[in-house]
């Protein structure tokens, strides 16, 4: 794989800045903020998330001349600007005027305005005006010499239920089925006579109404994420028609469960997003967000477009992050992909609903304080390194689904648990090779497989077409494949396949399911090996499997179904396929993956004591080993024997052993 190009070659270094929000603060503290800025390298200001309002106080009048200065400050004193749009909260006096603008909530009934993220995305006056504000932005400061990317609205999320919504609807699934007949068929309606006789009858899966047919909730969330990117895309083609050279994005959440990132990516320049760990995310599960966001663009580098400099203010407690964490989670999102360490926010407001959300400058307007310190401390750094990171790669040889389709489909479908547990299972699955220091990408139903030796399929309940071709495909050319129960059941209209489980991945898993078992949380079953003493607790889903072909190689322990195949391989071509039958506890996955690694020759990065972390990037510069210590204590790490390296952040040369203190990081290039 060749190593990318960066951002963008006028900031030729990790970009350092966040959110700001100068509009709602006199123009006098302007100039302190600046120098503040430039006091901690905060080098990228994103500027006009929220300030339609500011921008256009009425619908005739617009008010730029603010803008204008604090760019112009901005330019003189040498920072960039990410310039937003500011389509993510509309102005009362839109949603007063044009009502269709507000969205409706799952019943169907329209909200008030308030809040933000409450515009409805079919809203012919929403789109009209939210790129005309894009447009006129554009058009005034494309050639503004600070601004170095467009950042479009924020975090698009939710979903509407309004009339508008339910019309488009209509449209849309006239667009994708060949007729109602073939939609009747395909949506199965004819169960408790569900079958439509006009278009006119469908309505949206209204909370006080039709949820029964899953593969309609499936296509109205398939249709409310292809709206939603349908304004992203307007406004985007309004900015690219002044500002053909800048990147172009929005900001992502994660495995944000609304919006179908993979189709969004096509879309944005460059991936950003945010990230608010909660105190309960292990390590693996934020690395495991950085990877995802990575695979969505194909592997990529990011931007981490926003994290807190010390705690959120929405979660159910917001611890503080302890000092260090702050440096400690931004080299992991580099060592992840990440070309933008950013945070959310600036400055802190003094009222409404996020006044007790961190920010670089708090309530006491101070800069003498341990969150200034750490982020000036940062800054620092990631000048110093400049562009050593960018343009890089990582080199992984394993690769995990994940699929949004997927997750919708086994979220609406009834049974047979009620918490499928699928971003569970994948992170749980994703967290072993973590454990190991085996760098994964993450991949997508429809992802070019052939570039991985493992790939990894958890819980692929819903195959689209021709994907389990594609993965018989990368089996028989050598290519390792590991799926699980509740795979391969339904087609992508949420049909069940006929003939046997897992359906279209039958004849590579050599294998057929015949029912499916649900446990309580207290109850397991075992998962016995054939060609060892050990066993394995498992539980939750227990498929009850037939092997046609594949060869059992651990069978149940317990329970009416003992003995039966519980982990199988089949060999085809020059590659094998292996099932796993239930939801084993992580040691089975280790002990698993192991023996896999070890067939395949696939080495971990570096072997480390737990806690700590090493990940590889590779670009023209050469290779950069990052090793993270995700611990409250310091501890020493073995490095290849006979190799010098440099670190970079030190500055100064390493062999055989390195000491990494609490919540530590290095970067270590070949000496
Ligand atoms: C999101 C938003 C920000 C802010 C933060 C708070 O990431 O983009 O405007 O609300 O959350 O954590
Ligand atoms: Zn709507």
């Amino acid at each position: 794989m060749q190593p990318f190009t960066p951002l963008n070659p006028r900031v030729p270094f990790i970009w350092h800045g966040g959110d700001y929000n100068p509009e709602q603060w006199p123009q006098a503290i302007w100039d302190e903020d600046i120098r503040l800025m430039q006091e901690c390298h905060f080098e990228v200001a994103t500027l006009g998330v929220f300030s339609w309002v500011s921008l256009q106080p009425e619908e005739e009048r617009f008010t730029f001349e603010w803008l204008d200065t604090i760019l112009d400050k901005l330019a003189a004193a040498g920072r960039f600007v990410c310039l937003a749009t500011p389509t993510a909260a509309q102005p009362a006096w839109m949603s007063q005027r044009y009502p269709d603008v507000m969205r409706a909530g799952e019943n169907g009934v329209r909200w008030h305005h308030g809040w933000r993220v409450n515009y409805c995305p079919c809203s012919a006056n929403y789109r009209r005006l939210a790129v005309q504000i894009a447009r006129k932005l554009a058009e005034r400061y494309h050639q503004h010499p600070t601004v170095v990317a467009w950042h479009v609205s924020n975090e698009y999320a939710g979903a509407c239920y309004c009339e508008n919504c339910a019309a488009a609807f209509r449209t849309w699934l006239q667009q994708r089925y060949a007729s109602l007949d073939d939609l009747n068929q395909r949506w199965w309606t004819a169960f408790w006579s569900h079958t439509y006789t006009d278009w006119s009858q469908i309505e949206p899966p209204y909370a006080n109404g039709e949820r029964s047919n899953h593969a309609l909730v499936v296509d109205y969330r398939r249709f409310q994420s292809e709206m939603m990117l349908e304004c992203y895309k307007a406004e985007r083609d309004a900015i690219r028609a002044y500002s053909p050279n800048l990147p172009i994005t929005t900001n992502m959440m994660n495995t944000y469960p609304e919006l179908d990132y993979r189709a969004w990516a096509r879309e944005v320049d460059v991936i950003a997003w945010d990230c608010y760990p909660s105190v309960y995310d292990q390590p693996s599960d934020i690395a495991f967000a950085h990877d995802l966001m990575r695979g969505l663009r194909d592997g990529q580098p990011f931007m981490l477009m926003e994290q807190t400099p010390s705690s959120s203010n929405w979660q159910e407690y917001n611890s503080l992050k302890r000092p260090g964490v702050l440096r400690l989670w931004s080299y992991l999102a580099v060592a992840h992909g990440a070309e933008a360490v950013m945070y959310f926010q600036w400055r802190r407001s003094r009222g409404q609903c996020e006044k007790f959300h961190g920010a670089i400058i708090e309530h006491s307007g101070r800069s003498d304080t341990r969150v200034f310190h750490e982020v000036r401390q940062l800054g620092e750094e990631l000048q110093h390194l400049g562009d050593r990171t960018l343009g890089g790669v990582t080199p992984a040889e394993v690769a995990i689904i994940f699929d949004w389709n997927n997750w919708w489909a086994m979220e609406a479908s009834i049974g047979p648990v009620r918490d499928k547990r699928y971003v569970a299972t994948v992170r749980q699955h994703y967290a072993t090779f973590w454990k190991r220091n085996v760098p994964v990408d993450i991949v997508f139903s429809d992802s070019d497989f052939s570039r991985y030796r493992v790939l990894v399929a958890p819980m692929l309940y819903m195959l689209k077409p021709g994907v389990a071709e594609r993965i018989r495909e990368f089996v028989r050319q050598g290519g390792t494949f590991v799926t699980t129960y509740f795979s391969g059941m339904v087609d992508e209209c949420d049909l069940a396949f006929e003939n046997g489980y897992p359906g279209p991945l039958r004849e590579v898993l050599g294998i057929w399911n015949e029912e499916i078992d649900a446990l309580h949380p207290d109850q397991h079953n075992r998962i016995v090996l054939h060609d060892s003493d050990e066993s394995y607790t498992c539980g939750h889903l227990c498929a009850i499997t037939h092997c046609e072909g594949a060869t059992t190689l651990a069978t149940y322990g317990d329970d009416f179904y003992a003995g039966t195949p519980v982990l199988t391989r089949h060999n085809i071509g020059a590659g094998s396929a292996y099932y796993i039958g239930s939801e084993p506890e992580s040691r089975f996955l280790d002990d698993f993956y192991g023996r896999i690694l070890q067939e395949q020759q696939i080495h971990p990065v570096l072997t480390t004591p737990p806690g700590v972390e090493a990940t590889l990037r590779q670009n023209t510069q050469g290779q950069l080993l990052f090793l993270l210590n995700h611990q409250d204590a310091p501890t020493q790490v073995a490095l290849p024997p006979g190799k010098r390296y440099h670190d970079l952040l030190r500055d100064q040369e390493v062999a055989e052993t390195l000491l990494l203190e609490a919540y530590d990081v290095a970067i270590l290039t070949k000496a």
